[in-house]
């Protein structure tokens, strides 16, 4: 699969199982959400674009190098891909935070959007957009597609999970957006859930089921 990071780090791995585990609290996912979500954000961003600044040492200036945080955005779909981002802003506390909610249309199974709220000057932005589910791609897909409208210096999907279904619809859709991703899993089933997965993401870090 082109275009596709499958972030194996052991680290990561051994949190994602955790996640997994259906007597995991509340309170334990969202710490490991946190924690697995600044860990990928080393792999996500290894190739942000630094620039050189003078800095003074006890000894001597030289030139060093440092990210210039305020042109990158971290777009969470809402609600889940909120319990992405505590643990990327703690990596880079001076990105920029948007939000894009959907909803699914009874009717027609179209994701609807209700809401979306960006910075200003997107067309000089980095977009990592943030979802701990890539599960049908329907609601990525929406995302990317009304994020291209601002045309963004460039747009990347992190997930925690996904699914070659899932992956094969955004790919589909936007093959110029890289996927990062900490496990692809078997399969969708029927209800659009990810298997074996981990559940539903929302209920699981909101605590609301
Ligand atoms: N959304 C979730 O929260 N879980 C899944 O398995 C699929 C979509």
């Amino acid at each position: 699969m082109s275009n596709v990071h499958l972030i194996n780090h052991p680290l990561v791995q051994h949190k994602l199982t955790l996640m997994r585990r259906k007597d995991a609290s509340t309170n334990t996912f969202r710490t490991l959400l946190t924690e697995l979500s600044s860990l990928m954000a080393y792999e996500v961003l290894r190739d942000m674009p630094l620039q050189d600044i003078e800095v003074e040492t006890p000894l001597e200036t030289m030139t060093g190098k440092v990210i210039d945080g305020k042109k990158l955005v971290f777009v969470s779909i809402l609600r889940a891909g909120n319990g992405i981002l505590e643990g990327m802003l703690s990596v880079v506390p001076g990105a920029r935070v948007g939000h894009v909610g959907l909803y699914r249309d009874p009717q027609t199974l179209e994701p609807v959007e209700y809401y979306f709220k960006m910075p200003q000057e997107m067309q000089e932005r980095d977009i990592v957009i943030v979802d701990p589910m890539l599960a049908t791609g329907n609601s990525a897909i929406a995302a990317v597609t009304r994020l291209k409208q601002l045309k963004p210096r460039s747009i990347k999907f992190v997930c925690l999970l996904t699914c070659p279904e899932g992956v094969a619809a955004l790919q589909k859709a936007h093959p110029d957006v890289a996927i990062y991703t900490a496990a692809i899993d078997r399969q969708l089933n029927e209800h659009g859930y990810i298997l074996p997965g981990l559940g539903d993401a929302g209920d699981r870090i909101f605590g609301t089921k």
